[in-house]
């Protein structure tokens, strides 16, 4: 499989080809998502929801992030890694931004950073693309801003022309592509057509150039979380769950381990 690159993924939506996208955090999951063919892995600041049972992802940390995105670079050689900046690594200064997503090159092995925000961080982006660390931008419903929309809300029903140029000011700020959040799938499909830089939705309807969803979501693996957008492709908690209720069970019952599930008399190699 031939490695994925921005010129690729552009590429892609000149061809009119759909790119998919999932996040991960951690080796095992991005190994197979990247023996799938998947194009992108986000290492997304979902972890502070999915894997540390946060409410929100306002919490996440730099040191976090890079130590996630670390070791999903270490074992991705086809997708494009693409590392999340937490809130408070963008908002504060322009130099600050710089060093922060400069990190997740330098130290976590990423290939560009994704951050939260249209018009009102087009200078962080014109900022980042000035100095060769590409990002992808992430417009709608921004999780970071779940505080100011009072809840995770499609955004767009009443002010649809504020995110169309939000669009167009992060992609003529230097974006190299655009998450579509949470908004509806006749303004994304107006987003797609407009600009040159491919969109991947998320609850964002059908007509965008690809796809991206939460890894926990699509296995099953975040039980109380059911929003409509998602499809559910396995049910990995009920899979773990009749597991670990067999594996009590055998060991209760003296079934596990048997014989051959050991050593026996003769301490051999592992
Ligand atoms: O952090 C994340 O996982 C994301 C996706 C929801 C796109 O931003």
């Amino acid at each position: 499989m031939d490695k994925v690159t921005i010129p690729s993924l552009q590429q892609k939506k000149r061809n009119a080809r759909k790119i998919t996208a999932l996040t991960a955090y951690d080796a095992p999951f991005a190994k197979l998502i990247d023996c799938a063919g998947i194009d992108i892995v986000l290492v997304g600041d979902t972890v502070g929801m999915v894997l540390q049972g946060e409410p929100h992802t306002l919490s996440v940390t730099m040191d976090q992030m890079l130590y996630h995105t670390r070791i999903v670079s270490r074992v991705t050689g086809h997708a494009l890694v693409v590392g999340d900046m937490p809130f408070l690594s963008y908002q504060v200064s322009l130099e600050e931004t710089v060093f922060n997503a400069g990190r997740f090159l330098k130290e976590a092995g990423a290939e560009a950073v994704k951050l939260e925000g249209g018009a009102r961080v087009a200078d962080r982006i014109a900022h980042l693309t000035r100095y060769d660390i590409p990002v992808m931008a992430h417009i709608g419903l921004t999780p970071q801003s779940v505080h100011r929309m009072g809840g995770y809300k499609v955004q767009g029903r009443e002010n649809p022309e504020r995110i169309l140029e939000d669009a167009q000011q992060v992609e003529a700020a230097g974006a190299f592509a655009i998450v579509l959040e949470g908004m509806p799938a006749a303004l994304a499909a107006r987003i797609t057509a407009s600009v040159h830089i491919p969109t991947l939705g998320i609850g964002a309807g059908p007509h965008c150039d690809g796809q991206i969803l939460v890894l926990h979501d699509l296995l099953g693996l975040s039980p109380s979380f059911h929003p409509r957008f998602v499809r559910q492709y396995a049910d990995l908690s009920a899979m773990a769950s009749k597991a670990f209720q067999q594996f009590k069970a055998d060991v209760e019952s003296g079934n596990f381990p048997n014989d051959s599930e050991g050593y026996g008399e003769d301490p051999g190699p592992r």
